[in-house]
């Protein structure tokens, strides 16, 4: 059958009354089938498709455009980096830590400051060396998000080597590195420090 003829015969163009239905020889079991052609809309939306892929294709897989998870995670980025600013006007608390440690520009600055002030205590990955394992659940001065950062801020027991670290690091970053370290708990990092302290959960 040409094309003119379903044309003709089935199109969906026409109005109800003049629409003629093409039926198939065929007959399963008294089931039979039209071959009436797809509707004009249809096959143009199809074609436009395909023709739209390739570019498609191109500008979000190799040229500048920009996959929707790609956009959310800059996006969720944004609004980390806002919510922390705001927490950092706030008087330091457990939430506000909790919120500062969500941000991830904020965590790799803490990280880089972690690497050069503390880790030679600590250990690179804060698994304890001379200053205690700050990976488990065991505290000599308490877990929670402002515990850590009072430790932080006021130093450990004297003679210890812990320092107040409040009286040489700006206010920003020492809150920045009480997050951190909430980050580093739970890490399992090789080689930690035997527990010290109190079993927190
Ligand atoms: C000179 C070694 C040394 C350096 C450097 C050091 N610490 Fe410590 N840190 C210790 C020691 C020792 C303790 C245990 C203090 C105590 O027993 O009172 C400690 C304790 C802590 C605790 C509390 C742990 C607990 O179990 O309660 C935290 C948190 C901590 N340090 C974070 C840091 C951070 C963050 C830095 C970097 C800014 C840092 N420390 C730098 C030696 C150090």
């Amino acid at each position: 059958m040409s094309a003119k003829t379903i044309k003709e015969e089935g199109s969906h163009a026409r109005p109800e009354g003049e629409r003629k239905d093409v039926l198939l020889d065929h007959n399963y079991d008294g089931i039979q089938e039209y071959d009436n052609p797809l509707p004009g809309w249809w096959s143009a939306i199809f074609w436009l498709a395909i023709l739209f892929s390739p570019f498609y294709a191109v500008y979000f897989h190799a040229a500048k455009g920009r996959l929707v998870a790609d956009e959310y995670q800059s996006d969720a980025a944004a609004v980390a980096k806002v919510r922390a600013e705001e927490a950092l006007k706030n008087p330091v608390d457990d939430e506000g830590l909790r919120t500062l440690a969500k941000d991830k520009a904020s965590m790799s600055g803490a990280a880089t400051v972690f690497a050069t002030k503390c880790a030679q205590c600590h250990a690179a990955q804060g698994q304890g060396q001379i200053g205690p394992n700050l990976t488990d659940n065991y505290w000599i001065h308490g877990g929670k998000p402002i515990a850590i950062y009072k430790t932080i801020n006021e130093g450990g027991r004297p003679g210890t080597g812990m320092k107040a670290w409040g009286k040489e690091l700006d206010p920003t970053t020492v809150r920045q590195l009480a997050a951190y370290v909430t980050t580093l708990v739970g890490t399992n990092p090789p080689n930690p420090k035997a527990p010290e302290g109190e079993l927190e959960e």
